[in-house]
């Protein structure tokens, strides 16, 4: 039997070759939203090599005040454009064959203007060059947050311009797919949410109202992008809140993006409020991928505490989701999809410069995993076997 985690998944027009999705992960490193020519070419190469089918930008700021801190990526300027192209092609110069890229387009609203998570994430002081954050209400986000500016008709125009002008640099600079961000309490997020958007006009109110504004930002994006780039959404599978979005809004919203020409929706939850207490479990949004999935019929990602090979295949073999995305075991172990197709018995592709730690070429394989990995057990020295000869490991 082969592992449905390594084959083929089709994306609307894009083909993966596998259903292993590096998640978007925000690195606070840019300058100006212009990529690190050190730390994001490093960190793309790493991601790029994993032998993941799609790896998806981290949250990718369309304006200046979009980004959440001083150190997000944007994507607003020429420059910031000429960075991550030269991130992106150093990325691709050293991926299998066959791994595609996509980028996060993401707008943080009330979130905005906020220190770097290591310096304490909480809103920026005046002295730090902090900036007015914009929302669909003037509602802040939690206890010591500034109130945002509620965006009217011309801020709403700017902000949907922004992603679509974005969406053009992304597919102008070679990313296969775009990911908008519409989830964990960012502006597209505050749209949809009872809990931050309170607007008693057209972009507020019922659900069909809540949705006007991120529907049309992606209709515009999906006109603006060339047909071959496959455009999808990070949603909320719930609010975690009492009043808020729920597993049958995120079905409502997915199906209503997948009306105005969206591929893929990656189902998350939570970030809409400071002090919500979310479940963590393996698998915790699993739920919510799985009823998105089998409500819309579209292309669905699950993402979330998933970190076990057997996890996430058993994910994607019952039809829970039609791939998986990693964060935090990608950052942890970026060889995690070669250590999954050890483990299901799938024969990837390794860079040549690297073949030599492939488990039947490297008897250190069965030393190197934990026993876990490898089935149980304490392996000795005459388990280590090359060509049925015993090598000894302490040379
Ligand atoms: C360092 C880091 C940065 C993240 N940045 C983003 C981001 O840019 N966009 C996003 O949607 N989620 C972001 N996330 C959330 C992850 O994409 C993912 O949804 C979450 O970590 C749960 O998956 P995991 O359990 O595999 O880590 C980030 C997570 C981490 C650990």
């Amino acid at each position: 039997m082969t592992a449905k985690l390594f084959e083929p998944l089709a994306l609307g027009p894009l083909e993966l070759p596998n259903r292993i999705v590096v998640a978007p992960m925000c690195q606070y490193s840019a300058s100006g939203g212009s990529a690190d020519a050190d730390w994001h070419t490093q960190h793309l190469m790493t991601l790029a090599m994993s032998g993941a089918g799609l790896i998806v930008v981290e949250a990718t700021g369309v304006e200046p005040r979009g980004r959440i801190t001083h150190g997000c990526l944007g994507l607003y300027n020429e420059a910031n454009e000429a960075a991550l192209a030269r991130a992106l092609a150093a990325a691709r110069r050293v991926a299998p064959k066959g791994t595609r890229f996509g980028i996060q387009l993401a707008h943080a609203g009330r979130k905005a203007s906020a220190q770097l998570p290591w310096q304490g994430g909480q809103p920026l002081e005046p002295e730090a060059d902090a900036w007015t954050t914009v929302a669909p209400s003037a509602i802040a986000f939690g206890d010591g947050w500034p109130d945002p500016r509620a965006l009217d008709d011309k801020g709403l125009a700017t902000v949907r311009g922004a992603f679509v002008q974005a969406a053009r640099r992304a597919a102008q600079i070679g990313f296969d797919a775009v990911e908008l961000h519409a989830a964990h309490g960012y502006l597209l997020h505050e749209f949809l949410s009872p809990v931050s958007n309170r607007r008693n006009d057209a972009h507020g109110g019922t659900a069909e109202g809540r949705m006007r504004f991120p529907l049309s930002v992606v209709e515009a994006v999906r006109a603006a992008l060339p047909a071959g780039i496959p455009l999808g959404l990070r949603i909320t599978g719930s609010d975690w809140v009492e009043g808020g979005l729920t597993p049958a809004d995120a079905v409502q919203f997915a199906a209503a993006c997948k009306a105005k020409g969206a591929a893929f929706v990656c189902v998350s939850s939570g970030g809409i409020a400071a002090n919500v207490t979310v479940p963590f479990a393996p698998n915790y949004q699993v739920p919510f991928a799985e009823r998105v999935r089998k409500e819309t019929g579209m292309t669905t990602r699950a993402v979330g505490l998933i970190a076990q090979p057997e996890q996430a295949e058993a994910i994607v073999r019952d039809g829970k989701a039609d791939q998986v995305a990693l964060a935090r075991s990608l950052l942890d172990n970026p060889r995690w999809p070669w250590h999954a197709a050890e483990k299901l018995g799938v024969d990837l592709d390794y860079p040549p410069q690297y073949l030599r730690v492939k488990a039947k070429l490297w008897p250190g394989a069965k030393l190197a995993r934990p026993p876990e990995a490898r089935g149980g057990g304490v392996i000795g020295p005459s388990e280590i076997q090359l060509d049925g000869k015993t090598t000894s490991c302490v040379r």
